[in-house]
């Protein structure tokens, strides 16, 4: 199928796809930070930034940054996670601490580098670029399309090889067919028609093989169909709860080694708190109002590293 072909019918390829033809994934078990000593809200780059420049509360941050590091190193100690990682932000970065978006790491230590719409945010990438090759992955630089922001808009299926990318505000669907084609992986590519949720990671939560969150309206028609037929138990978020907690930025970690697994949000959701206790998650509520300023949250804080 041409590029164009692929990205008029964005999913016409999968319309019959089937989880049990998928192969399996083992997830990854390494937690990547970086630390937020240079972290700023400078310009406005989503709708949740707006009026914030200048209301940023740094000492607030960085004890947040600190509480959300210490859950990750007490998963580590409970053995839910393996290693809890540490990137040094860098001066004149002031988002390079929501380390989910400037690369996308993949099972066979190739990594995806990241085309970052914000000329601010491209100084990040190369950063990460270099942590990534220290850890002996090799980089994967992507060649027709014009945006992508990594593991921001790329979300697996729980232990499976299959894929779900995001696109609209930040990534180009141009990049889920070079990103398919080179890693041999199927992507859902996912409309995000609503600006509230600019990354896929602010609206869609895998909570296992069957079950998801998310908030409807951040989805179009087929994009919502192409999901529900993916996941037998789909919680729906609503949107007023999903914008106002970054609910659906929480981060769900399953360890395969021994089925410990655990879910870390911020503060204060309802529904999204109820679907993870139905699921049989331990969670760990947390504050992250000073990132939420800056438009993320949990999920956005950390990179998951195989
Ligand atoms: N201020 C950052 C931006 O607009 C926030 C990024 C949040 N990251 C995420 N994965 N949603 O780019």
């Amino acid at each position: 199928m041409s590029m164009e072909t692929a990205i008029k019918n964005y999913n016409s390829e999968y319309n019959n796809i089937q989880l049990t033809n998928i192969e399996s994934r083992p997830e990854p078990l390494k937690v990547l930070m970086c630390s937020p000593t240079y972290f700023d809200i400078i310009d406005v780059k989503n709708t949740h930034m707006l009026g914030q420049s200048g209301n940023l509360n740094k000492d607030l941050a960085r004890q947040q940054w600190q509480d959300l590091h210490d859950i990750y190193l007490q998963l580590k100690a409970e053995g839910v996670v393996e290693e809890v990682m540490l990137i040094d932000g860098a001066e004149g970065c002031e988002d390079m601490v929501f380390c989910a978006n400037q690369t996308f790491p993949w099972i066979d230590k190739r990594v995806v580098i990241s085309k970052m719409r914000h000329p601010s945010r491209q100084k990040e990438v190369p950063f990460f670029e270099a942590y990534f090759k220290a850890l002996g992955y090799q980089a994967i630089h992507l060649k027709e399309a014009t945006m992508f922001e990594g593991m921001g808009d790329t979300i697996p299926h729980p232990h499976k090889k299959l894929l779900y990318g995001g696109f609209g505000h930040r990534s180009d669907p141009k990049a889920y067919v070079e990103i398919s084609k080179t890693l041999q992986v199927p992507i859902i590519r996912l409309e995000l028609p609503n600006p509230n949720f600019y990354h896929l990671d602010t609206c869609f939560v895998p909570l296992s093989e069957t079950e998801v969150m998310l908030c409807r309206e951040a989805f179009t028609a087929e994009g919502l169909a192409m999901i529900e037929s993916m996941f037998s138990k789909v919680f729906y978020i609503p949107e007023s709860e999903a914008i106002s907690s970054f609910c659906l930025n929480a981060h769900v970690i399953h360890n395969d080694k021994n089925g410990k697994k655990a879910a870390i949000l911020q503060k204060g959701s309802v529904h999204a708190l109820e679907a993870l206790k139905q699921c049989g998650y331990p969670i760990y509520e947390t504050a992250t109002s000073e990132f939420m300023k800056s438009g993320g949250s949990v999920f956005c804080m950390k990179m998951m590293v195989y």
